[in-house]
């Protein structure tokens, strides 16, 4: 039997053994999913604190109940480890640790290659390596392939190598990690058939494409799918506003169309660790081919203004009632990067918040999913959301929809309110 044989008889039998790489976000979901299809699963992570939580049976993400993983970790099907010799006991190496932006927006792929080359000093005949970090087309080939080769052994024969992009929407109670189609492109066609013996227990559905590299297009087209039209969307918001027409109900009158139209709506700008990141990777290597990504720049500049351009409308709201905003009391409502989720990265609530303090407002917050928040070195803790508090507080700027906030009281009780998500009318 050859390697790649011997790798399909233990996924049909399940006994292949697991390795998760980075128990984030990404990395926790798949590893329950995994163990949901019947594997064994060893997971890794740097942090020691999120192994030990982890092993004691606690889930640190949001998205995964703790009784569900608690379960696992008894039955033994889950471990955590931050040992990465123990890479070599795994059959399949899925990674999943950051892929952020240096700060000149350049990709940091430090995290990519640390995982690389504990893979590459481990490595052994009949393992896969599958990255799911989001990153340029080429990293796969260009940083996986050369240190998983650099012993002799070869991708597609010995061991196998592909890039599968994670696309887990946080916080979606219908779109999960197990029925969210799976895309994946190996170096070679013994590549595919092996990720896809493994992956198909624990994903509804497989969508294999020819090439890592095009599978690494594939997240970055959408996610920079989503940008482009967010960054339409808001300039169309700046021009309603210019034009004294309501964006909302342009937008919903547009999305009446039953073809050719797709509903996106504006905001704060743009959060979180894909949407705003993802797409600077592609930028980054396009610049290198000397190619400039016009879309990609322009909605870039544009999502990345728009918190300028909400803390000029609560300048404006507050000066129609004869108010600085130098002195003003403004309730930021939410802070997370979007609704029903405990995440703050890229937030832009960070830059609402940041600005209104530049310019002398008295600022607090209240956010049921992020008890405190470490601004420029000013620490704010969520304030509890009374009705005496919106009553005094000269201006409301909702940032973020949470569900369960009581829309009906901050509308009755607010002089004033900034809504950039249309919450108050959604709720009404
Ligand atoms: N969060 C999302 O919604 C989302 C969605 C789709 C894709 N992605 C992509 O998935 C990747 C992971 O994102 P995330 O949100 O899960 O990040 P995360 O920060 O939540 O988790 C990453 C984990 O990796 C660990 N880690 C870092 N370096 C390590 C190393 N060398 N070895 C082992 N563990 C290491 C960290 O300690 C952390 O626990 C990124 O490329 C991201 O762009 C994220």
């Amino acid at each position: 039997m050859n390697m790649e044989q011997v790798l399909i008889r233990k996924a049909a039998e399940r006994s292949a053994v697991l390795g998760v790489v980075g128990l984030g976000y990404v990395g926790l979901p798949l590893a329950v999913e995994f163990a949901t299809a019947g594997y064994r699963v060893l997971g890794f992570d740097v942090k020691q604190g999120v192994v030990d939580t982890i092993n004691a049976g606690r889930s640190h993400i949001q998205d995964v109940p703790s009784e569900r993983l608690a379960k696992f970790v008894k039955d033994r099907r889950i471990e955590a480890t931050s040992d990465l010799k123990r890479l070599g006991e795994v059959d399949l190496v899925s990674i999943c640790v950051p892929t952020p932006l240096s700060k000149t927006k350049d990709p940091d792929v430090s995290f990519v290659l640390a995982s690389a080359d504990a893979v590459g000093r481990t490595i052994r005949a009949g393992q896969v390596v599958v990255l799911e970090s989001t990153t340029y087309p080429g990293t796969t080939r260009e940083l996986l392939m050369p240190r998983i080769e650099a012993g002799g052994l070869k991708v597609g024969v010995d061991v196998f190598l592909a890039f599968s992009p994670e696309r887990v929407d946080p916080g979606n109670p219908t779109w999960q990690t197990h029925n969210t189609p799976k895309v994946f492109g190996g170096v070679t066609e013994a590549c595919n058939r092996v990720v896809r013996a493994i992956y198909s227990p624990a994903f509804e559905r497989l969508v294999p494409v020819s090439s890592p590299e095009a599978a690494e297009l594939v997240k970055l087209l959408e996610n920079t799918f989503r940008s482009v039209n967010i960054g339409l969307v808001n300039e169309m918001a700046i021009v309603c506003d210019k034009l004294g027409v309501d964006v909302w109900e342009v937008i919903d009158a547009a999305a009446s169309k039953p073809f050719g139209f797709m509903k996106f709506t504006p905001g704060p700008g743009l959060g979180g660790h894909c949407i705003p990141i993802d797409p600077h990777y592609l930028a980054w290597k396009m610049r290198g081919l000397n190619y400039k990504t016009r879309f990609i720049e322009v909605a870039g500049e544009v999502n990345s203004e728009m918190p300028i351009f909400w803390v000029r409308k609560v300048a404006d709201r507050l000066n129609d009632s004869g108010k600085a905003v130098r002195g003003s009391k403004v309730l930021v409502i939410g802070v997370a990067y979007k609704k029903d989720i405990d995440d703050i990265r890229e937030s832009p609530a960070l830059d609402v918040l940041r600005l209104l303090h530049q310019q002398g407002a008295v600022v607090s917050y209240h956010d049921p999913y992020i008890a405190k928040v470490d601004e420029d070195g000013e620490q704010l803790q969520s304030v509890p959301l009374t009705e005496d508090l919106v009553r005094s507080s000269d201006c409301v700027v909702i940032v973020t929809d949470h569900s369960e906030l009581d829309y009906g009281m901050i509308r009755g009780a607010a002089p004033c309110v900034v809504d950039t998500r249309n919450a108050l009318r959604a709720h009404a």
